[in-house]
């Protein structure tokens, strides 16, 4: 295992390429399994995760090579039962189960199990393939969707007690290109990643409306072909890049961004005291450490609303931040587990019923932590850049998951990092 050497103090300046979506990619490599003719993908991020799913996709069958950033899958003839020991290590894994049961008219998928960041539920998948005519079943730790005669257009609303759900919303709209008839997914999920799953679709042929709103609208067609497709920014990576450089940047550029997906981020950094500058375009940001930042406060709500998957992030800003601030994830309750390992740095933070309280100190200091899940571990470089010291960050494969050559940029941008052996 790894770990990640940050020696605090370093003033980050430069500019780095932000890489292509981990979070657009997994659904569109498994969407790939809906056509039994070529599909190439570029600007597939090299991380674990693309790489869990990439395995998955040849345990059933598919033939994939990956070049660089470019993967080619075809997968003419399928299997229908992902393998247990490659799903575990990924939630994500389970948006196969739309593609096959629309192509194969069956699926077998384990049931993911939690993970820190909380019970990661799939009542609103099932939902939604039921209503399109499936079977559900569970046995030994599966869940097997069957559809003898195929599946039906319908209508239904995945809204769940948190909100959309948006490998949920990717589920129901792959099975549902192939299903009979028409479907409405009433309160879909809007993010950027679900809606270029939508574009990916429609360039094999397949017919949706509305992706990217509440509701989208899929008139089923009888089969879909090969297509290319370049996958859109990781505006998660990107935005972590902003926030490190609000914490330590004189003028950090980030190229390869989507201004449009990066609103809610933005809006955020500028509330806090920094500054943010995009090109005409909307593909190039700069971002300068603000000279009086200020302390804030932040609801996470599903995109358009502040990504959950930046609340960590922002949390390791604003620990150093002067004034109070509280963050609440309404998405995911318990994902704070960054903050055991900031006040273990010195940070002043009081988490409770799924609510940081942080009152901004001057310094973090060094201490060896922990990292726990994707998002935590990034936060966690993050402080480390300006805490005094060395801070070590073990189990750095969490990092890897889904941050391309973190550390390598890292560099680029100047800061004094080191990945060692653990
Ligand atoms: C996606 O996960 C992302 N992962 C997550 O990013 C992200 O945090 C999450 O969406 C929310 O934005 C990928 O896209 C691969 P959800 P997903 O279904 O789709 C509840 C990262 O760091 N829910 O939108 O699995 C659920 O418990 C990862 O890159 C149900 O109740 O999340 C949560 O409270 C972490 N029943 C809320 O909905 C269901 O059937 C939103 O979850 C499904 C979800």
């Amino acid at each position: 295992m790894d770990k990640l050497l940050v020696h605090g103090g370093a003033t980050l300046r430069g500019a780095i390429n932000i890489s292509g979506s981990k979070n657009a990619s997994l659904p569109i490599l498994a969407a790939s399994l809906l056509t039994a003719e070529d599909c190439i993908i570029g600007r597939v991020p090299d991380v674990s995760d693309t790489n869990y799913m990439i395995q998955i996709l040849s345990a059933l069958g598919a033939s994939v090579e990956r070049s660089s950033g470019t993967v080619r899958i075809s997968c003419s003839d399928l299997a229908v039962e992902a393998p247990y020991e490659l799903v575990r290590r990924m939630r994500a894994s389970i948006c196969v189960m739309g593609p096959l049961l629309a192509r194969k008219g069956r699926a077998v998928v384990s049931l993911p199990g939690g993970c820190v960041i909380g019970d990661r539920p799939v009542d609103l998948h099932l939902r939604g393939f039921q209503a399109l005519g499936a079977k559900v079943e569970f046995e030994g730790g599966n869940i097997i969707l069957t559809a003898p005669d195929g599946l039906r257009g319908a209508e239904v609303d995945l809204c769940g007690t948190h909100g959309p759900t948006v490998l949920g919303t990717d589920n129901v709209m792959m099975a549902a290109t192939l299903a009979e008839g028409l479907t409405i997914i009433e309160s879909a999920a809007a993010e950027p990643e679900v809606l270029d799953l939508a574009n990916f679709l429609n360039s094999m042929g397949a017919k949706i409306e509305g992706a990217g709103t509440r509701r989208i609208v899929i008139e089923g067609v009888k089969a879909l072909h090969g297509t290319q497709h370049t996958v859109i920014p990781d505006r998660i990576e990107a935005g972590t890049f902003m926030t490190a450089a609000a914490l330590a940047g004189e003028g950090v550029t980030l190229r390869r961004v989507c201004r449009d997906h990066l609103k809610a981020v933005t809006a955020a950094l500028v509330k806090a005291g920094h500054r943010v500058d995009f090109n005409a375009a909307g593909d190039i940001c700069t971002v300068y450490r603000g000279d009086d930042p200020k302390g804030c406060d932040l609801v996470t709500a599903p995109y358009p609303g502040y990504p959950t998957d930046m609340q960590a992030q922002m949390t390791a800003l604003l620990a150093t931040t002067p004034g109070l601030s509280v963050i609440k994830d309404t998405i995911f309750a318990q994902r704070f587990m960054h903050c055991a390992e900031l006040k273990r740095m010195g940070a002043d933070i009081t988490v409770d019923h799924g609510t940081a309280v942080i009152r901004g100190v001057a310094q973090l200091s060094a201490a060896p932590v922990m990292a726990s899940d994707l998002r935590a571990s990034a936060a966690l470089v993050l402080a480390a850049l300006t805490a005094k010291g060395t801070t070590a960050i073990h189990r750095l494969y969490h990092i890897d998951r889904g941050y391309e050559h973190i550390d390598e940029k890292l560099l680029l941008l100047g800061a004094d990092v080191q990945r060692v052996r653990d």
